[in-house]
């Protein structure tokens, strides 16, 4: 995907702010500065102050190429200015106070055109991530506290990491993210399926300014899903060519949507506290997944949550005994901080980078990294990445 660049000339502060923020959060673009070098949009204000000098500078800018396209933006309501604006014929022009959305889907448009008229001069070649589904034995036992931080802790330079939130109702992750009203989420795709390509789904994600990519759950009921399967299947097969790794916020869920992941999956992890009720339910869920085709019970890994070696009344050894599987990784106990990063939006890796739960997390990232290492180290050999992964424990 290339990256459009973009001269802004806006006054009012709130739009301006507003756009920017677009901008940041939308992938593919950057805002620069005009300076004679050809850009390829120019986002523009009209006021009503000395409008003869701004139709002037429109028309140099865009005239001599300094900006291939321009969109307007205006809180102006003379009919005589408006008309003007008409004439001038700009790709876009949005209203003040803006709708955010519509600035959104505007660029998405534009981004999708472009890329489209270029279509084979962007040579990346594609990834060939790995899709990680991680799910609770239980609810409440922090599922969505080891999705976000194993996100965030397999971030690394070079690379490019996802985070999709598959609690269709209710999806924590924009509040572990402190993300502020996530405009596109599963909906969004689901609407727009037969034009998801790499640009598109770009420009839907929310990027979080850790550098993760994230696909927020609906804040709502979805309208209808019955072709969600359908859907979590393309999806997740595009985001394996454009990203490292996929990271899934599974939850609980076992159902359709649930069982497509499965399939699609590189590698699941169940999260689990040690007590009765968890290492029970994850005997049920394993032979869940065997019953459901899931191919082999050596891409299931146990992490044991909170564990707290003084007041453990159930040990790791005891756990292996019961559920018949090692314990690949443990997560120490850290109410303190699990809460703290909760509370300010924020991942252990920000908030306590040099504390003991977020280096066992970082641990954990370090096998997913070794293990991508050791696929392209041994080559293509073998389709599909399991081929070659050996669980390297914690
Ligand atoms: N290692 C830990 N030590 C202490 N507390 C933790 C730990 N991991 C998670 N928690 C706490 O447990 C609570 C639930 O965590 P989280 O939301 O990640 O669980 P979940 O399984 O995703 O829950 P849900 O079923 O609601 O989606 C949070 O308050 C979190 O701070
Ligand atoms: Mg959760």
């Amino acid at each position: 995907m290339t990256t459009q660049t973009v001269i802004l000339k806006i006054n009012d502060r709130t739009a301006l702010a507003e756009i920017e923020k677009i901008i940041s959060t939308t992938g593919g673009y950057t805002v620069e500065a005009e300076n004679g070098v050809p850009r390829d949009l120019l986002i523009f204000e009209i006021t009503d102050k000395d409008t003869e000098k701004q139709f002037d500078f429109i028309k140099r800018v865009m005239s001599s190429g300094k900006a291939g396209h321009l969109f307007l933006v205006s809180g102006v309501t003379d009919p005589d200015i408006l008309i003007r604006v008409l004439k001038i014929g700009p790709r876009e022009f949005f209203q003040l106070p803006l709708n955010p959305d519509d600035v959104r889907k505007a660029l998405l448009t534009f981004q999708t055109n472009r890329s489209s008229h270029s279509a084979g001069v962007d040579t990346k070649p594609l990834k060939e991530g790995t899709i990680i589904h991680v799910v609770g034995s239980k609810g409440g036992v922090g599922t969505t506290t080891v999705a976000v931080n194993l996100a965030r802790s397999l971030l690394a330079p070079g690379k490019t990491i996802a985070l999709v939130d598959m609690n269709l109702l209710f999806g924590d992750i924009p509040i572990f993210l402190n993300m502020e009203s996530p405009l596109f989420d599963w909906a969004e795709i689901a609407r727009n399926i037969l034009r998801l390509d790499s640009t598109f789904l770009m420009g839907t994600l929310y990027k979080h300014p850790s550098g993760l990519y994230v696909l927020p759950s609906p804040a709502g009921v979805l309208e209808s899903f019955d072709s969600g399967p359908d859907i979590i299947t393309k999806l997740l097969n595009l985001m394996r060519t454009m990203f490292d790794h996929v990271i899934i916020d599974g939850g609980q869920d076992l159902g359709e949507m649930s069982r497509s992941i499965m399939k699609l999956a590189d590698r699941v992890i169940i999260v689990t506290l040690l007590n009765l009720p968890c290492l029970i339910n994850i005997k049920r869920l394993r032979d869940t997944f065997l019953t459901l085709g899931y191919p082999s019970d050596d891409r299931v890994s146990i992490v044991a949550n909170r564990v707290n070696k003084r007041s453990a009344n159930i040990s790791v050894e005891d756990a292996e005994r019961t559920t018949k599987k090692k314990i690949a990784w443990t997560i120490p106990n850290d109410f303190q901080n699990t809460m703290n990063a909760i509370n300010m939006g924020k991942t252990l890796q920000e908030i306590a980078p040099g504390s003991e739960i977020n280096r066992h997390i970082s641990h954990m990232a370090a096998a997913f990294q070794r293990q991508r290492v050791n696929v392209h180290e041994e080559g293509k050999k073998k389709k599909g990445l399991f081929g070659v992964f050996s669980i390297t424990q914690g």
